[in-house]
C-alpha cells in the first residue's frame, strides 16, 4: 500500500477521526442524566466541525454510536436514536451553508426504517458539498466493517487483497485517517476504524467530549505536526530520500 510521509506541507492532517467519549461522565459530574451529556455532545460536534472548516481539514470522521452501544440501557439507546433524528433535522441546513458533505458509515439493517430514510436524505441533501466530508459513524464497528467488506468481495467473486479490501470498506470514499483522537481519557480503540487506523497517529485527550472545542483540537493538531510518520522506514531515510512513497 502507498503511504505519503508527513512533510512540511502536510503538517495538518488531511483526515481526522475522533472517538467522541466522555458524555456520560460529563453529565454525572453535574448531577444530570446521561442524555444531557449526549445533547451537549452534539454542540461539541458542531463546534468541532466549524473548527475543522476553519483549519482547512478535508475529512472529519466521528464515532457516534458503536455496534457495542446496543448493550446500554434501552432508554439511553432510545435517547441516542432520537438525538440523531433531532440533530439531523436541525444541522443539515447548516451543513449545506458550510459546504459539508455528510456520510453515515455503519450497519444500516439494525436501524429503524425511519432512521435509515433520514440518514439517506441527509446524505442526498449534502452530496454536492465540497469543503469538508463529515463521516458520522453510526452503528459502526471496525470488525463489522472488515467482515462486511470481505463478504461483499466474496459474493462478487473478487479476489481479497489489501487494495480490494480498502476499496470495499466503509471509508473507501475518503482514505485512511492521518490522526485519530480519543477524548474522555480512555486509551483504547473500542472497535472503531480497525482497518483504516493501521498507520494513523493516535492522540488521547482527557477532555470530556462535551467540553471539546477549538483549543483542545489545536492541541491535538499541534501534537500531530511534531510527529514523524515513518511508515516502516528509518528517520534518516525520510530526511535524505525526499518525500515520495517508497522513496
Ligand atoms: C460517548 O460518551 C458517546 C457514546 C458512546 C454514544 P459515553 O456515553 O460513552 O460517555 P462516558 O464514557 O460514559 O463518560
Ligand atoms: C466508544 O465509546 C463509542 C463511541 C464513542 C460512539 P464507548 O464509551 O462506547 O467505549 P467503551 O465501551 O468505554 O470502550
Ligand atoms: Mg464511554
Amino acid at each position: 500500500m502507498l503511504h505519503s510521509p508527513n512533510t512540511a506541507e502536510t503538517d495538518l492532517p488531511r483526515h481526522v477521526a475522533i472517538v467522541m467519549d466522555g458524555n456520560g461522565r460529563w453529565a454525572k459530574q453535574r448531577f444530570l442524566p446521561r442524555v444531557a451529556g449526549h445533547k451537549q455532545g452534539v454542540t461539541a460536534l458542531r463546534r468541532t466541525v466549524q473548527h475543522a472548516l476553519d483549519r482547512g481539514i478535508e475529512v472529519l470522521t466521528v464515532f457516534a454510536f458503536s455496534s457495542e452501544n446496543w448493550s446500554r440501557p434501552a432508554d439511553e439507546v432510545n435517547s441516542l436514536m432520537k438525538l440523531l433524528a433531532l440533530a439531523l433535522n436541525r444541522e443539515v441546513p447548516l451543513m449545506n451553508q458550510n459546504g459539508v458533505r455528510l456520510h453515515f458509515p455503519g450497519k444500516k439493517q439494525a436501524l429503524s426504517e425511519r432512521t435509515i430514510q433520514s440518514l439517506a436524505a441527509a446524505e442526498m441533501a449534502t452530496q454536492n458539498n465540497r469543503r469538508l466530508v463529515l463521516n458520522v459513524c453510526f452503528n459502526y464497528g471496525g470488525r463489522w466493517d472488515i467482515v462486511d467488506a470481505a463478504q461483499r468481495l466474496a459474493e462478487q467473486g473478487v479476489a481479497i487483497t489489501e487494495d480490494s479490501m480498502a476499496a470495499a470498506t466503509a471509508l473507501a470514499h475518503v482514505g485512511d485517517p492521518d490522526l485519530l483522537i480519543r477524548t474522555g481519557g480512555e486509551r483504547r480503540i473500542s472497535n472503531f476504524l480497525l482497518w483504516q487506523c493501521a498507520y494513523s497517529e493516535l492522540y488521547f485527550s482527557d477532555v470530556l467530549w462535551p467540553d471539546f472545542g477549538p483549543e483542545a483540537m489545536d492541541h491535538a493538531l499541534n501534537d500531530f505536526a511534531r510527529r514523524e510518520r515513518r511508515f516502516g522506514r528509518t528517520s534518516d531515510q525520510l530526511k535524505t530520500a525526499g518525500t515520495g512513497p517508497h522513496a
